[in-house]
């Protein structure tokens, strides 16, 4: 059995540069943490962009890219300033991403940007057929690469190729209205088996290319006429044991040893006064709601002010796609919501809302999973939500209460969490409220069922179930054709 190529936009490494010299740093975003556990496990080689523009990289450090990526079995993908502008700000995350998050009003249909999503998807494949071998199959990943099955299809016939859609896959109505739809379904029809979060996204693509190329759908299969293609579900996981096993760790820390984060939340202060930590983590995207939960948080501080100097909601946002307007004015509109509610409700000894815009190593990460009482995760829309999942498996003791909105991929297999329509602002409060008060035994009972689910499947188990499924959908498709 060959290796496996895995190949998405992003590599899970991110490149800077700093003084003449390369900084790199994880990734951020659920396809790179969720993805990185099976790539460094298994043999595989990982081709994708650093976020670097091929124009910033001084021609002395270009081989030491290489380098780096190297050693941690990737292969980097040169981007130039322009593709980065059409397709990745342009075509991927002003047309796609938003049409696909159900966000028509922000959403640009441009020639340009259609062409350059073309050519670069071309050149990916193009990074992809240098490296493949007999016997090698090609996991093609996400959103930025639609057209990627078919081009590598079309040069080599015969090779296995799968397909996992990160993002929603939106239902029939809002898909047609794309110019290229049905360049997008042909493009990703070059899959021998498409993956998707959850069995509504799924049944949407089928639908879609029922209703749009007019192929036959037989339950999961699309009859090609040539070939077979499969559509099926696989709610992507996380590393469970990783995660668990930081948060244990972090747990046998001396009590009296303040971990950095603690010290810039005068954690132990606070919790001494019983006041209760609400965390919210995410990228700063205006799929995530963040703006309503603010909005929200103020609300429920005015409907229950015995909860004022008594709750903080800890708030980190991820610097993200900021080239695009929309998350230019959401940055904006969200430092303006902050401020108004700090400057309405802050006392001399407490501040509500503690906001960071900016990544954390994967420690504090852990520190603040561990130290909060509540999460509290809104998308508007979400493929999945990985924060979910980790905020769960870093409960060791089984404390703490999730409150997450359906809208989000994991609420389908987290259904024991406080469950909210994010539009929903009275429900959204009083699940604050009722997270807050919610005895004990009750928040164990509700994580023990969800820790078990997630160990089960674990980002091991989702990558290996998908796997098996991409062998059995080829090997038919192989033994067919010799019958
Ligand atoms: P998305 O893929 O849309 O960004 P997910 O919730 O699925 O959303 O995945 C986000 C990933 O990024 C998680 O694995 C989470 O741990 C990580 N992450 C989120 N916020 C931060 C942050 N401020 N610093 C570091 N990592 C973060
Ligand atoms: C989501 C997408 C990923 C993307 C990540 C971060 O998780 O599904 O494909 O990599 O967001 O976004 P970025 O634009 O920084 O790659």
């Amino acid at each position: 059995m060959g290796k496996t190529i895995i190949i998405s936009n992003r590599l899970p490494l991110q490149i800077n540069i700093s003084e003449n010299d390369l900084e790199v740093s994880p990734s951020v975003g659920g396809l790179a943490t969720g993805l990185k556990s099976f790539h460094q496990e298994g043999d595989s080689i990982w081709i994708g962009w650093t976020g670097l523009a091929s124009e910033e990289i001084p021609e002395n450090l270009k081989p030491k890219v290489l380098e780096k990526a190297k050693s941690q079995g990737c292969i980097p993908v040169d981007l130039t300033s322009e593709e980065i502008e059409k397709f990745y700000y342009g075509f991927s995350n002003r047309t796609i991403w938003p049409l696909f998050h159900y966000f028509m009003e922000y959403t640009e249909f441009d020639a340009e940007h259609w062409e350059a999503y073309k050519q670069v998807n071309q050149k990916y494949a193009d990074a992809v057929i240098e490296k493949l071998e007999d016997g090698d199959t090609v996991w093609v990943h996400d959103y930025q690469l639609l057209l990627l099955p078919a081009l590598i299809r079309k040069e080599k016939p015969k090779v296995t190729i799968g397909f996992f859609n990160h993002i929603p896959f939106p239902s029939y109505e809002v898909f047609r209205t794309l110019p290229w739809r049905e360049e997008i379904l042909r493009g990703m029809l070059g899959a021998d088996l498409l993956g998707f979060h959850t069995y509504d996204y799924e049944r949407h693509f089928l639908r879609s290319v029922n209703r749009i190329l007019h192929y036959d759908i037989n339950f999961n299969a699309v009859n090609k006429g040539n070939r077979i293609v499969k559509a099926d579900s696989f709610p992507m996981g996380i590393d469970y044991n990783k995660f668990r096993n930081s948060a244990l760790e972090h747990k046998s820390q001396p009590k009296s040893e303040t971990t950095d984060i603690q010290k810039k939340l005068d954690y132990h202060k606070y919790v001494s006064k019983g006041t209760k930590l609400i965390i919210s983590i995410d990228r700063l995207d205006y799929t995530k709601g963040i703006a309503n939960r603010i909005r929200a948080f103020g609300y429920f501080l005015e409907k229950y002010p015995e909860y004022q100097e008594n709750v903080r909601l800890i708030m980190l946002a991820v610097p993200s796609r900021t080239n695009v307007p929309q998350y230019q004015l959401l940055k904006k509109e969200i430092d303006e919501l902050v401020g108004r509610i700090n400057g309405k409700f802050a006392t001399v000894n407490w501040t509500p809302i503690w906001y960071f815009y900016r990544s954390m190593p994967f420690d504090n990460l852990i520190d603040l999973y561990t130290s909060s009482d509540v999460a509290l995760i809104t998308p508007v829309r979400d493929g999945m939500n990985l924060v979910a999942k980790e905020y769960i498996a870093t409960r060791t003791d089984n404390t703490g209460v999730l409150i997450l909105s359906e809208m989000a991929g994991a609420a389908q297999e987290l259904s024991e969490a406080l469950l909210i329509n994010p539009n929903n602002f009275e429900q959204i409060v009083d699940s604050i409220k009722y997270a807050l008060e919610m005895p004990e035994e009750e928040q164990i009972r509700r994580n023990k069922i969800m820790q078990k689910r997630l160990r089960r499947y674990s980002v091991e188990k989702w990558a290996k179930d998908f796997m098996t499924n991409l062998r059995e959908t080829t090997w038919t498709r192989k033994t067919f054709r010799t019958l």
